[in-house]
């Protein structure tokens, strides 16, 4: 079968994957809500068109924080990649050719391994665990192993209410482990009874919930790399985020995962953009499946997107090339989008591209 779009991926990993980790790829908290607004939220604009101008040479590719990107579109930190293919981040690592891939700190391969796989420029996520000790030590070891950038992601203070991950029990195999992190970390993962969720259970455990702004100091004094904030949604926290030394924010609302309810991420964007005033980078996930949402976030200025869930979508069906696959589709239609609206290049595309629609 030909795959001709991301979402053609969809289909084929939920009939390879074990129906557990189908829902903990594919959900949302509580009525998921918020999951259905990240996809529906691209639907409320529409492209404004030029014509008459050259579009002979589309160029895709960008920078971001100094670093050469093949396009301005990357994979999102993902827990676990090993739950849906055995080589896990490994195998990612080798299909993402010159696309940014931010490895997760539930990462399933040592951060170390993907650096050797790696195709294209690597950062690593974090969580503000309890264990502060884990996080220095990984802040050394990325930059030790050529990651150029960390990402601390802020709206995760313990895991959001996953109603279908609480119906199965969802527990991960003990099989898969987080490569970086210890046993004890790892512990309260493996077994939950039906209503419960272990990895909710294991967040609540090794999460800090009692971290704010000030403490990003400390990390900072960890780490010559950049710190980017992933996980804010308003201009208020892009300010605080920016005055307290990030170099950059993603605009997310993880997927759908965490607060439900919360506003999609391309509504977000605008306010956090004029927030930053191009002080930092600003990336946008959530809900991007087409080169036209590429192009959408862009015009309203992000500087790239990030995807999560199709990147696991093309690992389970097909491996690292499959995941290039998926990359490269976006881009492809990116290109088209650009070709077909007068825009060749990225800098063209700005807030006169798109119209809001709904
Ligand atoms: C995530 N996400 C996530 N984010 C993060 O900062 N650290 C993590 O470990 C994870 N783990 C994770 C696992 C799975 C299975 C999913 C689906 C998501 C959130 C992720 O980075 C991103 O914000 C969303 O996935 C983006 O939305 P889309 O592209 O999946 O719609
Ligand atoms: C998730 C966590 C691990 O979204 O970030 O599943």
């Amino acid at each position: 079968m030909t795959i001709l779009t991301v979402d053609g991926y969809r289909p084929l990993a939920k009939a390879r994957l074990d129906p557990h980790v189908w829902d903990y790829v594919d959900g949302g908290a509580d009525r998921e809500q918020t999951l259905a607004d990240c996809a529906a939220s691209f639907d409320g604009y529409r492209l404004r068109p030029r014509f008459l101008v050259d579009v002979s040479r589309i160029d895709c590719a960008t920078t971001l924080l100094g670093t050469p990107l093949a396009g301005p579109v990357g994979v999102a930190p993902l827990a676990y990649h090993r739950l849906v293919h055995p080589d896990g981040e490994v195998a990612t690592a080798t299909g993402t050719a010159g696309a940014l891939f931010v490895v997760s700190i539930f990462a399933s391969r040592t951060i170390e391994d993907i650096a050797q796989a790696a195709t294209g420029p690597l950062w690593l996520q974090l969580y503000w665990l309890r264990r502060k000790e884990i996080l220095a030590d990984l802040a050394t070891r990325a930059e030790a192993a050529g990651y150029r950038a960390l990402v601390l992601t802020v709206d995760t203070p313990r895991l959001g209410k996953r109603l279908r991950d609480m119906r199965n029990g969802f527990a991960i195999d003990p099989a898969i482990s987080a490569a970086n992190l210890d046993a004890e970390v790892m512990a309260l993962t493996r077994d939950a009874p039906p209503g419960q969720s272990a990895i909710a259970a294991h967040a609540l455990a090794n999460f800090d919930q009692s971290v704010t702004w000030s403490d990003l100091a400390w990390l900072r004094s960890l780490t010559r790399l950049p710190i980017l904030v992933k996980g804010l949604l308003t201009a208020e926290d892009a300010r605080l985020a920016m005055a307290h030394g990030a170099a950059g924010v993603v605009v997310s609302n993880h997927g759908g995962r965490q607060l439900d309810a919360a506003v999609p991420a391309l509504h977000a964007l605008p306010e956090v953009v004029d927030a930053v005033g191009g002080t930092g980078v600003v990336l946008l996930d959530g809900g991007v499946r087409r080169g036209t949402d590429v192009f959408t976030a862009l015009a309203l200025g992000a500087d790239a997107v990030l995807v999560g869930r199709p990147v696991l979508w093309g690992l389970a069906a097909g491996g690292g090339p499959a995941v290039a696959h998926v990359l490269a589709l976006l881009r492809e239609e990116l290109a088209q989008t650009m070709a077909l609206a007068g825009r060749p290049d990225l800098a063209s595309i700005d807030r006169t591209a798109v119209l809001r629609w709904s």
